[in-house]
């Protein structure tokens, strides 16, 4: 049987670490061709090396290209590019940099368009030049967002203010383009072991004056499961969602948080 993604071209942004990574070479793993994007040429180098080692992929199921989301420009040709060089487009995973916990007094008002261009802006450019080569054929399309955003906690302007954006976006754009065979999903991920968390923890451990295990331990008595996740188990959620096996599900926001999420719905 051929794997579930086999002759499937997909783009993700954001991704030559963490989740987006991860994502990644869970997508080449189950047969799928990627373009991988960031700022840094190098940063993509190694994640390009560590997926096809990962995978036992060929070389040309992993595409590199830089580019820098705060750019519309670089945003539609990274887009032009990887249609252009895979004659099409299945799947987009969005990502982009986590921004700062900030609170609102500590925020300046240039502080928020900065960051609105790097989470909000971003993710509206991807999705507006990616749809076109997606709804030809239809397609897939998974935002990493936050576990954090339909929750706001005090003091993270960011969070409460930009990332519901993504979820308003997707929902939206999944009841425009289902006709057109385009299914839009979130998954919010909380408490996942990359880069980003361990520099939380850190963070975490000299403000609380305690060592890193403890901080961590800290971080996971939060979450129901009482542990923090791997950057696979999101990648296991978005290449399901990205398959034909999610084939029936469309405007959804799905949580990868160890239970945190406490609402019921
Ligand atoms: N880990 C979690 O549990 C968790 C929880 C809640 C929300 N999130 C959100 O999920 C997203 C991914 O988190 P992560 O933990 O995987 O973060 P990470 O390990 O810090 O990775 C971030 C990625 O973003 C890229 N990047 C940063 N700024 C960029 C820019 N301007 N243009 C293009 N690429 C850029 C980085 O690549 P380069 O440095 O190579 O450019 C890197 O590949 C973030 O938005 C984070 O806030 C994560």
């Amino acid at each position: 049987m051929a794997p579930p993604l086999d002759d499937t071209q997909c783009l993700l942004t954001a991704a030559s670490k963490g989740l987006a990574r991860a994502a990644a070479s869970a997508l080449v793993d189950a047969g799928a061709r990627v373009t991988i994007a960031s700022r840094s040429p190098e940063n993509l180098a190694t994640a390009r090396e560590a997926i096809l080692e990962e995978t036992d992929a060929a070389s040309d199921a992993v595409r590199t290209q830089v580019c820098d989301l705060r750019s519309p420009e670089e945003i539609t040709q990274l887009v032009d590019d990887t249609v252009a060089a895979f004659g099409g487009l299945d799947v987009l995973v969005t990502n982009h940099g986590g921004p700062p916990v900030q609170s609102i007094a500590d925020t300046t008002v240039k502080e928020f368009d900065e960051t609105y261009e790097l989470v909000l802006r971003s993710t509206f450019a991807t999705l507006r030049a990616a749809l076109p080569a997606l709804a030809d054929g239809g397609g897939s399309i998974v935002n990493i967002v936050s576990a954090t955003a339909p929750e706001p906690t005090a003091g993270d302007v960011f969070q409460a203010a930009l990332r519901p954006g993504i979820y308003g976006l997707s929902k939206s754009l999944a009841n425009e383009y289902g006709p057109e065979g385009v299914r839009v999903n979130c998954v919010c991920p909380r408490g996942i072991t990359t880069e980003r968390l361990t520099e939380k923890i850190d963070h975490l451990a000299e403000t609380e004056g305690v060592s890193h295990e403890e901080a961590e331990a800290m971080r996971a008595a939060e979450l129901p499961l009482r542990r923090l996740g791997r950057p696979e188990e999101l990648a296991g959620a978005v290449a399901f969602l990205a398959s034909d096996e999610a084939s029936y599900i469309t405007g959804e926001t799905i949580g990868l948080d160890g239970g945190w999420s406490r609402g019921a719905f």
